[in-house]
């Protein structure tokens, strides 16, 4: 008898982090995958996601959909609550109903604090935009409702898709002599594809749930990797540091955002790619 083939549905499969998935599905072939937007699921719709829920019955859910305009975000609290709190807690509670795994993905932001120190799942939370609060806000409904999440906080996500800092630098660099880049912020950039690379693989070792930290290895600031796109492009373009007080925004960014993974690699024995390693395999894409 044929195996039944596990169940995916990806919510913002439109997403960059969405498109990841898209892309790695052939490599996948024992997973059915099912990939919807907000035009065939709007996660803030709760009839909507429990009725879709209900026909398609899935085994796992990622949440890959989310409101990710930070400093827009500032004025629009009520729609990025709504993707971001509510949209997972619609989520949770289908999950619930149809025995269904939920792997949501949150973000770095909801720490911003601890100076220098390494930041652990266990670190206190301290969001300090709405954006950041709308994903602490997301994350806890998740944890009140659904015993079977997990939850993966993740950090300067970038890829060959959509719109990111990599291209973003790209374009800048090839359009003028000089760029300033923010140099006292210190994290780890994300390629999107190891994240969801990553995510696939440990699918089916799911019942280690709770909360996990994901990025690339290694620290650095923007402007480090600012350095690096440039070098590889082999662009023209002189880069300068800057603090954060010369770059004002709207929304605060936090100035730590080093996460440890040891929590991930040890429940999944996962290796994590270098940020300058994928960062190569990227530009090759681009
Ligand atoms: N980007 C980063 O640097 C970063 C860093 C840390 C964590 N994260 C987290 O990583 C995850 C993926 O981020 P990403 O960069 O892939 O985001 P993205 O490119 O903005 O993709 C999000 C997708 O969700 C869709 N969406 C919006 N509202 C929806 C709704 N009501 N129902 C269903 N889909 C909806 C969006 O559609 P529209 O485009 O039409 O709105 C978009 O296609 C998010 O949870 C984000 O918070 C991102």
């Amino acid at each position: 008898m044929q195996k039944k083939k596990l169940i995916i549905l990806v919510t913002g499969s439109n997403g960059q982090l969405g498109r990841s998935f898209k892309s790695l599905q052939p490599d996948f072939p024992d997973y059915d995958f099912i990939f919807t937007d907000v035009d065939e699921l709007d996660i803030t719709d709760h009839k909507a996601v429990s009725e879709f829920f209900r026909v398609v019955n899935p085994d796992f859910c990622i949440n890959a959909a989310a409101y990710t305009a930070v400093d827009k975000a500032e004025t629009e609290k009520e729609l990025c609550a709504s993707i971001n709190k509510t949209g997972p807690k619609n989520l949770a509670l289908a999950c619930q109903k149809s025995d269904c795994i939920l792997i949501h993905i949150s973000t770095d932001y909801v720490y911003d604090c601890c100076d220098n120190e390494i930041l652990s799942e266990n670190s206190p939370v301290s969001p300090k935009s709405w954006y950041a609060i709308s994903k602490l806000e997301g994350e806890r409904e998740i944890i009140n409702i659904l015993k079977n999440h997990i939850i993966i906080r993740t950090s300067w996500l970038y890829s060959e898709f959509g719109h990111n800092f990599v291209k973003t630098i790209i374009r800048l660099a090839k359009e003028r002599k000089e760029l300033k880049v923010v140099n006292d912020q210190i994290g780890s950039p994300t390629y999107a594809p190891d994240l969801a690379l990553t995510i696939l693989n440990i699918i089916n070792n799911s019942c280690n749930f709770g909360i996990y930290n994901y990025s690339n290895e290694g620290f650095i600031s923007w402007y480090d990797f600012a350095t690096e796109i440039i070098k590889i492009k082999n662009l023209e373009c002189s880069l300068m540091p800057i603090n954060t007080s010369d770059y004002p925004t709207p929304a605060p960014r936090p100035k730590n955002s080093r996460l440890s993974k040891e929590k991930i690699i040890n429940a999944f024995h996962i290796a994590i790619p270098q940020w300058f390693e994928s960062l190569k395999i990227c530009l090759e894409r681009i």
